[in-house]
């Protein structure tokens, strides 16, 4: 909660694969194979440590918006991952989910997350989310929609909603918050990620590529968020009070 304390939840954007791609004079799909092997090192740094889960933004609803080669590269790279990756983090007891709209999925890449989804279900040591054709705005937009479907069925009152009700249908609605938002790449911006989940979490921001954010990295980011004091609208003095009580 303050000072200290360990983050149960970390939610990341990996961003800048192609610009570590340019400047090795490579073409970015080498920075998103280097962007998958950071992963991992990341997955398993997460595992280590005991944190309860993580969340990485793999894929926007927006990314679609890239050249058209670059997005079936992408998903390309995301199914055979899924494939090889699974065996192996269900071994480390590792569960996998996904969030986003999965219907605007391919039909294996569905099929795939379908199966890691079950295979990993039961798993208690980290829970990895993954964003693919994900938006913050559109998963706000699908609890509302669902809330409006229980009213109109008569299963909800309209005074009945309010912010405990509607976050009980955005997505990962079953996990802490994250206590903990990364953004690599230079960018100081949300980009639509979990805009729900992300109103108390602390922001930490390093101009570091993805493929160069390693384990170290990630424990000089826990230990800035560590440094920090969480008030959660209180007052220094209310919670200086309840950590001596
Ligand atoms: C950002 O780089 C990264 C992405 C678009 C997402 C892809 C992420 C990976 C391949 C990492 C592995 C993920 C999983 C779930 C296995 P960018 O292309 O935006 O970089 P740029 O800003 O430098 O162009």
């Amino acid at each position: 909660m303050t000072e200290g304390s360990e983050p149960d939840h970390i939610a990341i954007i990996m961003d800048g694969n192609g610009r570590w791609a340019r400047r090795r004079f490579s073409p970015r799909t080498e920075g998103h194979k280097a962007g998958v092997r950071a992963t991992q090192a990341i997955i398993e740094a997460c595992a280590r440590r005991g944190v309860t889960a993580l969340t990485l933004f793999a894929f926007s609803s927006e990314n679609w918006r890239r050249p058209e080669s670059e997005v079936r590269i992408l998903m390309e790279l995301f199914l055979r991952t899924l494939r090889d990756e699974i065996g192996r983090l269900h071994e480390n007891g590792i569960r996998v989910r996904f969030i986003g709209d999965r219907a605007g999925l391919g039909r294996s890449l569905q099929t795939e997350i379908g199966r890691a989804e079950e295979k990993t279900a039961a798993n208690g040591n980290l829970t990895v989310n993954i964003a693919a054709n994900y938006g913050g705005r559109q998963d706000i937009a699908q609890a509302a929609r669902r809330v409006a479907e229980e009213v109109a069925a008569g299963r909800m009152r309209p005074e009945e909603v309010d912010a405990r009700t509607l976050g009980a249908y955005v997505s990962l609605s079953d996990l802490p918050e994250p206590d903990l938002f990364i953004r690599t790449g230079g960018e100081r911006r949300i980009s639509n990620y979990l805009l729900w989940h992300l109103a108390y979490t602390e922001l930490w921001f390093t101009d570091r590529l993805w493929p160069d954010f390693d384990s170290a990295a990630l424990e000089e980011a826990i230990a800035d968020y560590q440094g920090r004091q969480r008030r959660f609208g209180r007052t220094t003095e209310q919670v200086e009070h309840q950590r001596h009580a």
